[in-house]
């Protein structure tokens, strides 16, 4: 008898298209099909483009919370518990978790990152890459435990850094690449294989 589907669960905080890339990525005979996109901002235009592709979505706005991280991640959890998900994949999800949050979730939550990790956790990834010189660049699929942007590697992709490129040409290439990385992962992840994918 063929296994229920795993459920997904989505967090975003902006456009959402890596939430796009992983949901137009969960059809046919894909073992799992997203069952929630949250995000911490109401407005975020992510939430509207998962409307559109028929998926529940919800929002927790985190500023009321002024800073008290343990108070924003137990409203956070009302929707993301009743949804139920196996697994949830932060996509461009910038609030930073307690270790508490991401301990509930230990093993079951991934993240995409704009960095060839370990190098250049936490943010302005691609300026900082230009800046060091780099020759390449690129993003890492991790899975999330307390440290930020750390966790083992489910996957990364690299991309060449061209003469002339700034932050946001650099940004635009790599997001091509996130884009094909983070479905390829999951696929892998939700049938239990942990081996990385290295496009
Ligand atoms: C992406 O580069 C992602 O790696 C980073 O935020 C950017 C926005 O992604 N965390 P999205 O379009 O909201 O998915």
């Amino acid at each position: 008898m063929s296994q229920p589907p795993k459920r997904v669960a989505l967090l975003i905080s902006g456009g959402g298209s890596n939430m796009v890339a992983l949901a137009q990525s969960m059809t046919g005979d894909h073992p799992a099909r997203p069952v929630l996109v949250l995000s911490n901002d109401p407005a975020a235009k992510g939430l509207a483009r998962a409307a559109e592709m028929g998926i529940p979505t919800a929002a927790v706005e985190h500023r009321p919370f002024k800073g008290d991280r343990a108070a924003f991640e137990a409203a956070l959890l009302e929707p993301l518990l009743a949804a139920e998900p196996d697994v949830i994949c932060l996509a461009g999800f910038m609030r930073i978790l307690t270790g508490a949050f991401t301990g509930r979730f230990a093993g079951r939550m991934l993240n995409i990152h704009p960095s060839l990790l370990p190098k250049y956790p936490g943010l302005h990834t691609h300026q900082r890459a230009l800046d060091a010189g780099d020759t390449e660049a690129g993003c890492s699929v991790h899975e999330v435990i307390a440290d930020l942007d750390a966790g083992p590697l489910l996957g990364q992709a690299r991309v060449p850094v061209l003469a002339g490129d700034d932050a946001d040409s650099l940004a635009a290439r790599v997001l091509v690449q996130e884009h094909r990385l983070y479905p390829a992962v999951l696929r892998r992840f939700v049938a239990g294989d942990r081996t990385p994918v290295i496009l």
